[in-house]
C-alpha cells in the first residue's frame, strides 16, 4: 500500500480478492452513491460510457500514474479500491470513518477465473504455468496479495468486529438476490433507499444497469484499456459471470483437495462457502 496514501474519512473503499467480481462491485457501488446525479437507463451515464475500472480507481494505478491531482480533485464520497488484506491497510482508512466494503467469491472460480484472465492478458510468447501445477501453488497459499484463506478471514473478522466499518460480501450472494443487497450496500454507506425510490424502481434500475450482459456490451468494456505501467483489455473483465464455472475445469478430486483446505482454514470461523 503506498506510504504516502492519506484516507478521507469520508472515502469508500472497496477490497478485493482477485476475479471475485470487483469490476462488478465497482459499478454497483458508483451507481448506488451518485443515483441522484443520474438517470440510470439515461445514456450519458458515466457506467454505459466509460470503463467502471475509470470511475473508481485502484489506489495502485492512482500511484502507477503518479496522479496525485486524480485523487485530490475526486468529488467525496472517492471511490478507491485495494487488493490488499486488510493488515495491509494504512491507519487512515482502518482508523478512520471511511467505510470498507469486502468482496470474495468460491476459491474454485476464483482459481478458474484468475487462470482464463492470465491466459488472455500473458504477453506475446510467455508461457502459463501448467493447469496442475497452478493448482497444487494455489493450495499452498501461492497467490497475489497472499493466501486466500488469510485475506478472506482477516476481513471477515473486522466485518464481525466492527459491521458499521467492513460490509463482508460474496459473490454468490450478490448473484442469487442483487437487489436485497444493493439495498444492504446502501444503508451501510449511510445511502438507503428511500420508500418513494424503492416504489420508483430505482433499485430495479441498478441491478439492470449492472447486469453481466448490459456491462459486457458497453463500448468502453468491449473495446477499450486501462491501466497505466501495464494496459488491461477491458474485456478481460467479462467472461462468463456464472457461479459453478470450476466445474468445468476442475477434477472432482482437486475439488475435494481445495474444500478440504478451505473447510480447516476456515473452521469456527462461521464463513463458509
Ligand atoms: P468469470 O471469469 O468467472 O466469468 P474481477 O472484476 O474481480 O476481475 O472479476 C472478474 C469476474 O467477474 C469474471 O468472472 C467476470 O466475468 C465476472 N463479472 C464481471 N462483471 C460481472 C457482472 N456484471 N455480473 C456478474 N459477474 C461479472
Amino acid at each position: 500500500m503506498q506510504a504516502t496514501f492519506k484516507a478521507q474519512p469520508s472515502d469508500i473503499i472497496l477490497a478485493t480478492m482477485l476475479k471475485s467480481g470487483t469490476t462488478w462491485l465497482k459499478a454497483i457501488i458508483f451507481a448506488v452513491v451518485n443515483r441522484h446525479l443520474y438517470t440510470n437507463t439515461h445514456k450519458n451515464h458515466p457506467l454505459l460510457n466509460s470503463s467502471p475500472h475509470d470511475c473508481f480507481p485502484f489506489i495502485h494505478s492512482i500511484y502507477e500514474k503518479n496522479n496525485q491531482n486524480q485523487l485530490d480533485s475526486m468529488p467525496s464520497p472517492r471511490l478507491l479500491a485495494v487488493h490488499v488484506p486488510f493488515s495491509h491497510l494504512p491507519a487512515s482508512i482502518t482508523d478512520s470513518g471511511c467505510k470498507v466494503v469486502y468482496l470474495c467469491r468460491n476459491p474454485k472460480d476464483v482459481f478458474v477465473s484468475l487462470r482464463h484472465y492470465l491466459d488472455k492478458m500473458k504477453p506475446v510468447g510467455c508461457e502459463m504455468t501448467p493447469f496442475d501445477e497452478a493448482f497444487d501453488l494455489f493450495c499452498q497459499g501461492v497467490f497475489p496479495f497472499g493466501p486466500f484463506w488469510d485475506q478472506m478471514l482477516e476481513y471477515w473478522r473486522e466485518g464481525i468486529k466492527s459491521p458499521e466499518k467492513v460490509l463482508f460480501l460474496k459473490y454468490e450472494d450478490l448473484k442469487e438476490d442483487l437487489a436485497e443487497n444493493i439495498k444492504k450496500l446502501a444503508k451501510f454507506l449511510g445511502c438507503s433507499f428511500s420508500a418513494e425510490e424503492v416504489k420508483r424502481g430505482v433499485v430495479e434500475e441498478i441491478v439492470q444497469l449492472c447486469d453481466f450482459e448490459t456491462m459486457k456490451n458497453v463500448k468502453a468494456n468491449k473495446e477499450g484499456e486501462h491501466g497505466a505501467l501495464v494496459r488491461f483489455k477491458n474485456s478481460a473483465f467479462f467472461r462468463k459471470g456464472k457461479i459453478g464455472d470450476w466445474k468445468d475445469h476442475i477434477t472432482p478430486d482437486m475439488a475435494e483437495r481445495v474444500d478440504k483446505i478451505i473447510e480447516q482454514k476456515l473452521l469456527g470461523s462461521g464463513l463458509m462457502f
